[in-house]
């Protein structure tokens, strides 16, 4: 991401938190709102306007958890998932962070292929975790939401 209009930041306690692109990732406000008690948001703007965010949640003193990472549609496919995912790890890097991980469900293709892109590896398979924590099915690329996968990777 070339482009100097761009910016990444942490996001300040008085600033709107973007619920509508939070969603994008997680259907499910009530898990956004709980996690966002002991989470950190990054969000990254183009021209003022926030088109990606990411939401950074500590596991341990050594590892560190993205919880959410959206970009608003239109946007999409310039490359700012990755940005994001670049600035994060800076971010976990100087914060003392060992290890991050990311969780995503079976169905999601294209963000499977992104997290293994950006050096995650598989970890772990949490079994129906999608049909045991969502009221409603969730189907992606004809697949059931199902299981989540954990990927990891060291910093
Ligand atoms: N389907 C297919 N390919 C994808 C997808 C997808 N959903 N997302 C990313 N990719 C591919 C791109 O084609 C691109 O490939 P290339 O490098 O070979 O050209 C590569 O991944 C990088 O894409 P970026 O442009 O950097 O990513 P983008 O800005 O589109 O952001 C993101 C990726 C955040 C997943 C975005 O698609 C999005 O907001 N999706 C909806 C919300 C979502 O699913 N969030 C993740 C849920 S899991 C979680 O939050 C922990």
């Amino acid at each position: 991401m070339e482009n100097q209009n761009i910016t990444f930041k942490q996001l300040n306690d008085d600033e709107q938190v973007p619920y509508e692109l939070l969603l994008l990732a997680d259907p499910s406000i009530e898990m956004i709102e709980e996690y966002l008690k002991s989470s950190f948001i990054f969000i990254v703007a183009q021209n003022n306007k926030i088109v990606g965010v990411i939401v950074l949640f500590p596991l341990s003193e050594d590892l560190v958890e993205i919880k959410n990472i959206a970009v608003e549609p239109e946007f999409q496919g310039q490359g700012i998932g990755s940005y994001l995912i670049e600035n994060i790890i800076k971010v976990a890097i100087e914060q003392g962070y060992k290890e991050i991980c990311i969780g995503t469900a079976n169905s999601s293709i294209g963000q499977l292929y992104l997290y293994q892109k950006l050096g995650f590896e598989l970890y772990e398979i949490k079994k129906n975790f999608f049909i045991l924590h969502y009221p409603d099915k969730i189907l992606e690329n004809g697949i059931q939401a199902k299981h989540m996968i954990v990927l990891k990777r060291q910093l």
